[in-house]
């Protein structure tokens, strides 16, 4: 069944007026959170694919992507604490690899934290596979990193 929240869902641009929003949800979800800065040269930068989940004003949701050549890269993607297991994470995802295959990528390629289940069990819902591991790519806490591809983008 289609949660309410995504019924009213809408993905759009991520805007600088959105960051605000969007930092109160990093500091509440990372102990690394970004800052604006980070994701104002997300906004401005060529190949950059940011967007938010939007239900009337509210951000519920991220994520940013970028590309070169054929390949894709999911940077992050984070849903707000109140509006989780509602399916928007998933639909941020579907959304990012709909837009990455249009400029014709062939593989996405991810990181994730090894503790992180919701995430793991999101992105291989999605399709994703566990290809190899990064040994302390994550600090606070120190932590290996488990990249995740989905190839072919179909
Ligand atoms: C990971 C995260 C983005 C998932 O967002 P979400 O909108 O709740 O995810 P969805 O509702 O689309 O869930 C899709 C699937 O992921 C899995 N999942 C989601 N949350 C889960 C949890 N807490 N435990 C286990 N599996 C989970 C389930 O398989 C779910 O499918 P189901 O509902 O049919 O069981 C969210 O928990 C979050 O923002 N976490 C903090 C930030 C983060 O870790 N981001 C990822 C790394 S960048």
């Amino acid at each position: 069944m289609v949660s309410k929240a995504l019924k009213e869902l809408l993905v759009r641009d991520l805007r600088p007026e959105d960051v605000s929003a969007v930092l109160k949800i990093e500091k509440a979800s990372f102990t690394t959170p970004w800052s604006e800065i980070l994701f104002m040269n997300e906004i401005f930068k060529p190949r950059s694919l940011p967007k938010a989940a939007v239900i009337g004003e509210k951000v519920a949701g991220y994520i940013c992507a970028n590309y070169l050549l054929d390949e894709g890269h999911i940077l992050n993607v984070t849903v707000h604490p109140d509006f989780r297991k509602q399916g928007i994470a998933s639909r941020l995802v579907h959304c990012v690899i709909d837009l990455l295959r249009a400029e014709g990528c062939r593989t996405i390629f991810l990181e994730v934290r090894i503790s992180n289940e919701a995430a793991l069990r999101m992105y291989e819902k999605a399709g994703f596979r566990i290809i190899s591991a990064r040994k302390a790519y994550y600090t606070l806490p120190l932590e290996d990193a488990v990249i995740m591809a989905l190839y072919p983008v179909s």
